[in-house]
């Protein structure tokens, strides 16, 4: 099989912008180390809409190759970049990305209407629901319900896709709508009532996370023959129980603006539960992105391993209010992604 050599700048743009979300991430964890304007407050938006808002949509258009659908990928990386020097025009660039990334979601919900299809098209909804509101003003610590929801959904679409196997019965499938429905609800409460938003959010999160724990393949998959198929299923399988603990935490605690608790209830969710799904998927997604398949090594448990438990560290450092410790625990999530991503190119090269 041969590179698809065209598609390299774009996943390289989505590579950069996590790369500055992390060095952004570092400054905000207090690392004094250089910067430049606005990068600091853009590590949410860099993370959520310039590394994955490019990435996401990419294998979308990639899969369907329709040429207009590379518009959504395009505005979001160009709109990241943007974000730097003009922030205004970088975020109606980033919620435009989303606006066709819904399209694409559309076309996909066309051809297909089922509950996989609905599910990540709700979730782009709220991503780009959540963007406009992002482009209007609002802190994101009031939206960011709604970019945790266009993870959920993203990523619980692909699952309830990917283990369709399993055909969750009727009454589960009704019992999964409901939980949307409730995560969707309080992504609204929360502009009006933050504690009563993300108290709901937070029950649904929770919920979500036993429903996948109890329907999706990974939990049986753990004691799979193939090592691969064993690496993936332990990678969602933490994912969901942090998404667990992230939940239970909003629901705990309620609200969050700054400091350890927030920073403890968002990375559960975007740590543990994104960042493992993606070391779990990335033998799917950068196949479907490259053409090439990717090896699998028995060193990927050592970005796996430290990533879950650095990041258990800097959740104890945040729970207990131990600055410098939550400050290593952050580089060390960094140390694994970088592992990550090394490994991946790695793997890659070493096919070729
Ligand atoms: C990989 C290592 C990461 C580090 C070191 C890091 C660090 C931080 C820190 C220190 C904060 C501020 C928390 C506070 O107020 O005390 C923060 C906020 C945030 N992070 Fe991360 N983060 C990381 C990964 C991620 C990922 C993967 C995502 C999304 C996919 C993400 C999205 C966000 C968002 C949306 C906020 C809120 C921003 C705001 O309120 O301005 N982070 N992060």
């Amino acid at each position: 099989m041969k590179i698809r050599f065209r598609f390299i700048p774009l996943l390289a743009l989505a590579i950069l912008a996590l790369l500055f979300a992390m060095w952004a991430g570092l400054l905000r964890l207090g690392w004094r180390i250089p910067s430049i304007p606005n990068l600091a407050l853009a590590h949410g938006p860099l993370m959520v809409s310039g590394f994955l808002g490019v990435l996401i949509p990419l294998e979308r258009a990639v899969a369907i190759r329709k040429k207009w659908m590379y518009a959504s990928p395009i505005a979001a990386g160009v709109g990241w970049v943007s974000l730097l020097f003009a922030p205004t025009a970088g975020a109606i660039l980033m919620t435009f990305g989303s606006v066709v990334a819904l399209l694409i979601l559309l076309v996909m919900v066309r051809r297909e209407p089922v509950v996989h299809t609905i599910t990540m098209a709700i979730g782009v909804l709220s991503w780009m629901i959540g963007n406009i509101l992002w482009t209007l003003g609002f802190p994101i610590a009031q939206l960011v319900h709604w970019w945790i929801g266009f993870f959920i959904l993203t990523i619980g679409g692909e699952r309830l896709e990917l283990s369709r196997v399993l055909r969750p019965t009727r009454q589960q499938t009704r019992i999964f709508s409901g939980l949307v429905v409730a995560l969707l609800g309080g992504a609204i409460l929360a502009m009006f009532n933050d504690n009563g938003g993300a108290r709901l959010s937070g029950a649904a999160t929770l919920a979500l996370a036993l429903w996948f724990l109890k329907n999706d393949l990974a939990a049986r998959n753990i004691h799979h023959p193939n090592p691969l198929t064993r690496y993936i299923a332990y990678c969602l399988f933490l994912g969901f129980i942090w998404l667990g603990i992230g939940g239970a935490l909003q629901l705990i605690f309620g609200a969050g603006y700054a400091g350890p608790i927030y920073d403890a209830m968002l990375h559960t969710i975007f740590v543990g539960f994104v960042i493992s799904m993606i070391f779990g998927h990335s033998p799917i997604i950068f196949p479907a992105i490259l053409g090439v398949p990717i090896n699998y090594y028995p060193s990927f448990y050592i970005h796996f391993a430290l990533l879950h438990a650095s990041l258990l560290l800097r959740v104890a450092a945040d729970l207990t209010n131990q600055v410098e410790l939550r400050r290593v625990g952050g580089l060390l999530n960094e140390v694994a992604i970088v592992l990550f991503l090394a490994m991946t190119v790695y793997s890659v090269v070493k096919h070729k």
